[in-house]
């Protein structure tokens, strides 16, 4: 079944079974391997993407449901006006440890970001406690986060 969506701007259409997994859509049928697999079960953060700009778990995430809607992956993150103040303040905090979960843990915080522009420590904690960081970077994200928040301000 052909489906099409919106890919970090560009359109995307792709011949998949409709429960196929967003992530493996990205992954194994586009090539754009930023997004990673972690637990498969919505559980761990490591495949969050936007869907409409709102941060989704794409292992858990049917492509059928992506039909006409703009998805956006670590790859395009960079070229959004908030994400890429993100991507800059992690570098500038020196935030990643071995990056595994640092794709799912950006696209969380851009997106909260553009949700709440200066969120406090429960606000950051709320939005980031489905990410999980096997190395604990867990105090840098909230650096980094609120470095980012400082720069858009
Ligand atoms: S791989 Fe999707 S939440 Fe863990
Ligand atoms: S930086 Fe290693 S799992 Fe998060």
């Amino acid at each position: 079944m052909a489906i099409t969506f919106t890919l970090n701007g560009a359109q995307q259409s792709v011949d998949a079974s409709p429960d196929t997994p967003l992530l493996w859509v990205l992954r194994d049928h586009l090539g754009f391997t930023g997004t990673k697999y972690g637990c498969g079960i919505a559980q761990c953060g490591a495949c969050t993407v936007h869907l409409d700009g709102a941060a989704i778990r794409s292992c858990s995430f049917p492509i059928s449901a992506a039909e006409g809607k703009s998805v956006t992956t670590i790859e395009g993150n960079a070229i959004d006006a908030i994400g890429s103040v993100v991507a800059k303040s992690w570098e500038e905090l020196a935030v990643v440890q071995c990056g595994y979960c640092q794709s799912g843990q950006i696209m969380s915080a851009t997106a909260l970001l553009r949700d709440n522009p200066n969120p406090d420590d429960a606000a950051i904690d709320a939005a980031m406690s489905g990410n999980l960081c096997r190395c604990a970077t867990y105090q840098r994200v909230r650096a980094a986060i609120k470095h980012a928040a400082t720069e858009l301000a």
